[in-house]
């Protein structure tokens, strides 16, 4: 760690800590001072974040530290490079452009994803117009960022009406599949076959048996009922797909952050493809803030400070996130593979070990069910998670306002509770019943759920990733991690691999 960014950790260190009940006594500025907004549109298209995190125990000699923190760790470099397209995933020699997709880096590569895009459009339309017959399911198969992306925009944004029933089909376990094929008709039905390596086994393997499915369903032709999305063309012609049916994407659009590219294909053609250009813009606002807002004014890079603070000062190993609306139940999912894949490391980027803990584990659910199972341990455990809660002031739903006006008090009293704490018992003194409080949550209050503020909560937790991982100096866009089981499922199946004596038992008990 370079002299200045020890100097700022000592700095933070030494801030003395102090509880919510008192940081908010000592500053009634407190909730303006730490909430902000990100807004777009006007008029009938306007809509807009607020991002509270007054209930976290941030506060000006913390924001001053960290600042000095993002300064040691060059923060504004980093920033510049991310967003102009130079080769910040050094580990694997190659930009992470992502936000070329959203009209922010590089000239050539905006252009390129724009060109890309337009080719989309227009295979997406052309299949709305009726050039592929009748349409009316689409099998996805994809795993890892090239589905959980998709799934979740597809279950957020099409409940009310879907152009085309997308079914999202990951695990290569048979029963997820063959529950897809229980809901399709094959007469109507296409196979997206998302990868951006074209190579993935379970992916692989389930676009075969979808092509089965169709051939042994009567479909004559079943590689013409194929889309391909991918960074590896060549791989989609040998597999049989015709070029006009293949949407590629840049390579140097990573898998985790790829909804944005082709691999979003199934939201155009099930949400409509202005549902999928809005994702885009909302989450083009974001970038915009992310690239010029300074310091702890910049929220993406505020939350990030108070991600590092609760994992490296107060050693907490998880952190959770409970989505008070149903249509963001996936929303947990997507964010483990952004926030996990990304910054589960123990190495910097340069390959010297790390300083402290890196990502924290991410875990989450819905409101109001996930208080009536795992809330008790957010209030009176002995971990301490911090909490972010999103919701929406718009309802979802047009059942009695009750439902919802019940849903966003019981957010809000969540995050009141978890900082007040106190004790339920009638004489204050049964220790069963008492909550220490002081517990912190950071809340993030849309106005609307649409396909914009979507793209604008996803955008937001990318960059509030890639500042966390500035902040440690380790390089978010690789994930060798994940390889070395690959590895060995692949000894197996070629029936070679030497195994301890344990996995070589649960082999011979399974037969294989
Ligand atoms: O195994 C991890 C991973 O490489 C993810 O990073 C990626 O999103 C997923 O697998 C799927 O990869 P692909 O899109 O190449 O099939």
């Amino acid at each position: 760690m370079s002299d200045a960014a020890t100097a700022a950790w000592k700095a933070i260190e030494s801030v003395e800590s102090k509880t919510l009940k008192e940081l908010f006594a000592a500053n009634p500025e407190r909730v303006a001072r730490l909430s902000g907004r990100i807004e777009w549109g006007s008029d009938e298209t306007a809509g807009g974040i607020l991002f509270d995190w007054s209930k976290t125990h941030i506060e000006d000699g913390l924001l001053d530290g960290f600042e000095a923190l993002a300064e040691a760790m060059d923060f504004t470099g980093a920033r510049e490079k991310l967003l102009t397209g130079a080769k910040i995933n050094v580990t694997e020699g190659r930009a992470a452009e992502h936000t070329a997709q959203r009209g922010t880096g590089a000239e050539a590569s905006v252009e390129e994803a724009q060109a890309l895009l337009a080719r989309m459009k227009m295979l997406v339309d052309a299949i709305h117009d009726g050039a592929l017959g009748d349409v009316k399911h689409l099998i996805h198969v994809g795993i890892g960022g090239s589905a959980l992306g998709p799934k979740l925009a597809i279950d957020a944004l099409t409940r009310d009406l879907a152009k085309v029933d997308v079914h999202v089909v990951s695990n290569i376990d048979g029963v997820a599949l063959e529950q897809a094929f229980e809901a399709c008709d094959p007469a109507t039905t296409l196979v997206a076959v998302a990868s951006k390596t074209f190579t993935t086994i379970e992916t692989m393997t389930n676009a075969q048996s979808a092509l089965a499915w169709l051939a042994d369903n009567g479909v004559s032709d079943p590689s013409g009922r194929v889309i391909a999305l991918t960074a590896n063309p060549e791989a989609a012609v040998e597999f049989g797909v015709d070029e006009t049916r293949i949407l590629p994407f840049m390579e140097s659009v990573g898998g985790r952050y790829s909804l944005w590219s082709s691999i979003g294909f199934p939201v155009a053609l099930g949400a409509g493809w202005d549902e999928f250009e809005a994702m885009l813009a909302g989450a083009q606002v974001v970038d915009r803030h992310f690239a010029e807002a300074e310091g702890r004014a910049n929220l993406p890079l505020r939350a990030a400070f108070a991600d590092q603070y609760y994992t490296r000062v107060r050693r907490c190993q998880t952190r959770a996130v409970f989505a008070y609306d149903e249509r963001l139940g996936l929303f947990p999912d997507y964010l483990q593979q952004l926030e996990m894949e990304s910054n589960g490391k123990r190495v910097k980027a340069d390959g010297s070990p790390v300083d402290g803990p890196t990502a924290p584990i991410t875990w989450g659910g819905v409101g109001t069910d996930a208080q009536h199972a795992v809330f008790q341990l957010l209030h009176q455990g002995t971990n301490l998670v911090p909490v972010d809660f999103i919701a929406s002031i718009a309802p979802g739903d047009m059942l009695d306002p009750a439902h919802h006006r019940i849903l966003l008090t019981n957010c809000f009293a969540q995050g009141a509770a978890l900082m007040a704490g106190g004790n339920m018992a009638a004489d204050g003194k049964d220790p069963a019943r008492a909550f220490p409080g002081d517990r912190p949550s950071a809340t993030m209050l849309c106005d609307d759920l649409d396909a914009a503020t979507l793209g604008a909560l996803i955008a937001f937790h990318e960059h509030r990733t890639f500042a966390n991982a500035v902040l440690m100096g380790i390089n978010p866009f690789d994930q060798f991690g994940v390889e070395l089981g690959k590895k060995m499922a692949k000894d197996i199946e070629a029936g070679g691999g030497e195994f301890d004596a344990s996995t070589k038992a649960l082999l011979e008990a399974a037969g294989l």
